[in-house]
């Protein structure tokens, strides 16, 4: 593959907006899927597919609301917390719930799987903030709670959540965290 230096400034600057940063537009559902298409060139052992992605836009964003509110409120989450996570569902254009799908498999373990999942997360979200969208990976209790994912998602036993790409628009990048040093985190063996 030939060096492309866009592609190195981009990974030696790349990060996420915050979802506190992000408004309409979206994505049109195009753009979303050839997104998508490219988000899912991800390394996977077997060619197994252990993944799958949901869409959660305008049209099915009063139903998601809905059950967050209703399982929310069930399991006690703090309201504070409750109204920020319905608020981002309705002020975000997109949500895409990525979700982990292990497969049998005699040869690949499920550890592998779920890192194939992990890498997925992190390839849709580089892949939206690459084509100038702002981009966010969350989980939280919505990805965690079992109930919620299996009414949201039809979520099968051996299935979880690995992760909600918040996608939308944002003005401004907000000033960026403190990043390790590769000295500090490379030793030789
Ligand atoms: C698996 C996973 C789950 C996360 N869940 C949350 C979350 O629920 N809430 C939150 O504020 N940040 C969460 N984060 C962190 C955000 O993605 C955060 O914005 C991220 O550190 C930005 O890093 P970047 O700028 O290098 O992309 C999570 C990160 C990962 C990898």
């Amino acid at each position: 593959m030939e060096k492309n230096e866009n592609a190195k400034k981009f990974f030696a600057n790349r990060r996420s907006i915050s979802v506190k940063g992000l408004k309409g537009p979206g994505p049109e559902l195009g753009d979303t899927f050839k997104i998508i298409q490219s988000g899912l060139r991800v390394p996977d052992h077997g060619k197994l597919e252990p993944w799958r992605a949901i869409l959660i836009s305008e049209k099915s964003k009063y139903k998601f609301i809905d059950i967050i509110d209703r399982r929310g409120k069930e399991i006690f989450i703090d309201p504070g917390k409750l109204e920020k996570n319905k608020r981002n569902a309705l002020d975000i254009p997109l949500i895409i719930a990525i979700i982990c799908s292990p497969k049998e498999s005699s040869k690949i373990p499920e550890i592998e799987q779920i890192l194939s999942a992990g890498a997925l997360c992190l390839n849709v979200l580089n892949n939206f903030l690459v084509c100038g969208w702002g981009a966010n990976w969350l989980t939280g209790w919505m990805a965690h709670d079992r109930k919620f994912g299996e009414e949201a998602f039809n979520l099968v036993e051996t299935e979880f959540v690995a992760g909600f790409i918040y996608v939308g628009t944002y003005d401004e990048t907000p000033p960026d965290r403190p990043r390790p040093k590769a000295e500090d985190k490379v030793t030789w063996f």
